[in-house]
């Protein structure tokens, strides 16, 4: 399963991408509003030194107004995705952009049937939000698994891309199903490294290391 970092937040994806977790990023414009820079900028300048994909939201409510915003967005880095919301005039615009050669990845995904409609349009991507799922009651993880099952039997190859993550469970639950790609908060990213047992037994094996006096490293 690759990992797509879910901020527009150039620094914490720059640390990310130093420890080898960013195959790819995903924006839109909440999270664009939240880092306070200006859109083209920010994604110019990710674009400098991330290689995987780097998904842009449209905003326009006509497949043509998206078509025109693809347009310029395509010219901001190498591996620009366009990410379209999953409206009709959505599924035009992704028809086109696929036609082109252009990526895309289908937003606001909340049933397989959303994402089977996406597929048929040829997306790319479809972005399932299992947290906005669970905060209404509903099982977020049941959808990856129904769409994980439509693809397979229609050998579709538009890849899931599991969004709205919360925390590590949804990661391994996702992990677990097959999800090709999970997109994820630079802090989610951080707490898969944590166990508490691995927190004591670094400290047991550093205090058994003074024990038998070796020189501690800086
Ligand atoms: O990838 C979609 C994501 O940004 C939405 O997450 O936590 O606002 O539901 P959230």
């Amino acid at each position: 399963m690759q990992f797509f970092i879910d901020t527009a937040d150039v620094e914490e994806i720059r640390k990310a991408h130093a420890l080898g977790l960013v195959d790819g990023v995903t924006t839109n414009p909440s999270l664009i509003k939240k880092a306070g820079r200006d859109h083209e900028q920010t994604i110019r300048e990710i674009s400098t030194f991330v290689e995987g994909p780097i998904s842009v939201e449209t905003l326009s409510e006509t497949a043509e107004g998206m078509l025109e915003e693809a347009k310029t967005y395509v010219t901001w880095g190498q591996n620009i995705v366009i990410k379209v919301v999953m409206t009709p005039e959505g599924m035009k615009a992704v028809r086109a952009l696929s036609s082109q050669g252009i990526k895309t990845n289908v937003t606001l995904i909340f049933t397989p049937m959303q994402a089977l409609v996406a597929a048929k349009a040829g997306a790319t991507y479809v972005s399932p939000f299992v947290g906005r799922l669970d905060d209404i009651g509903q099982s977020g993880m049941g959808i990856i698994s129904d769409i994980r099952q439509i693809f397979d039997t229609y050998q579709l190859s538009t890849e899931i891309l599991v969004a709205s993550v919360r925390n590590p469970v949804h990661m391994l639950d996702a992990a677990l199903i097959g999800a090709d790609v999970a997109t994820v908060p630079p802090a989610t990213l951080v707490q898969l490294f944590k166990h508490p047992l691995t927190d004591s037994g670094i400290q047991t094996f550093l205090k058994d290391a003074q024990a038998w006096n070796r020189k501690q490293p800086a």
